[in-house]
């Protein structure tokens, strides 16, 4: 590892502003632009946390139990779910897609007044046809200044037609989960994957008091968290995107996937910048298409 660091730091650093270090047991990329800073892991192209200038408390939540380099990926912060969303239909194959715990390479890093910018790659024209019968090229870059602006970019390198679906899967810290208030899917569809799969409709603001797991569809608004206790609102804007799945385990689904750490369900919701349900890109020989999210931060006084 410290062979690659020294390497990564040798060809890529920006002083002041991007270095790479060993971080939960991997190596990691610290980004910092006036103030406000951001981690990222190498393995999945994870960001992993998100200080804004001017906070003490960190925008994304991370598992108490986050540990890179076991082969699984890393509960907390932003997982790229890629290229399908959700559990795959035939068996074998991994929930929320292939690249969430596998290695990225560092492709760039610029750093100007207004921001610093970090470039990953993902060869996905290596992976085995039994997996994924498609040849592509991801790029991952994330942007780091007054708000937190991560793009993913797959581009079809092969001669046919790819059907996708994807998520950047963001966790947030919040205070406490029956407090919280999420606006901006208003009177949108969704489907209820608690419920058969069935298909109802948004009416007001969402509010937590047990699990919850939505996908919306047909949205591109702006989704707003707020959060009472923190004294904030968390913005997630995006661009590239059709649907957006809100997710919150509750207390006995929280206990199952255990890593969320005691009351670790209180602490947080996903909402998650996606391409899922019937919301599939269909990317023809040589097109490109990115899925952009941009999260920004209001601090109350
Ligand atoms: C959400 C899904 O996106 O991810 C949930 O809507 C799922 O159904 C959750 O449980 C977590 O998935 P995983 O594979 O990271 O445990």
């Amino acid at each position: 590892m410290l062979e690659d660091l020294q390497r990564l730091n040798r060809t890529h650093a920006v002083p002041g502003a991007l270095s790479f270090e060993e971080g939960f047991g991997g190596v990691v990329a610290r980004l910092g632009s006036a103030g406000s800073e951001a981690v990222v892991a190498l393995q999945g192209g994870q960001v992993l946390s998100y200080v804004p200038a001017g906070s003490t408390t960190g925008v994304l939540w991370l598992s108490p139990a986050a540990k890179l380099g076991t082969g699984k990926a890393v509960r907390g912060g932003i997982p790229v779910c890629w290229p399908w969303f959700g559990p795959h239909a035939e068996p074998g194959k991994p929930a929320h897609g292939f690249v969430r715990a596998a290695p990225w390479t560092v492709t760039g890093a610029a750093a100007s007044q207004e921001q610093t910018q970090l470039t990953l790659a993902f060869d996905a024209t290596a992976v085995a046809s039994e997996l994924w019968p498609y040849q592509a090229q991801l790029m991952l870059t994330v942007a780091v200044g007054r708000s937190l602006k991560v793009t993913l970019t797959t581009a079809n390198a092969g001669s046919c037609a790819i059907p996708l679906t994807e998520a950047l899967h963001s966790y947030f810290a919040i205070g406490d989960i029956a407090e919280i208030g999420v606006s901006g899917l208003e009177a949108r569809p969704y489907i209820d994957q608690l419920d058969a799969g069935r298909q109802k409709r948004q009416a007001g603001g969402i509010h937590f008091s047990s699990e919850v797991d939505r996908i919306y569809f047909d949205t591109t608004d702006t989704v707003t968290i707020d959060d009472p206790s923190l004294k904030r609102t968390i913005g997630v804007a995006k661009a590239g995107s059709r649907s957006t799945v809100i997710w919150n385990p509750w207390i006995e689904k929280g206990e199952r996937l255990g890593d969320l750490g005691p009351e670790g369900y209180r602490r947080m919701v996903c909402v998650e910048t996606c391409n899922a349900g019937p919301d599939i890109v269909t990317l023809a020989p040589g097109e490109r298409h990115s899925l952009v999210q941009e999260i920004f931060v209001n601090n109350r006084a």
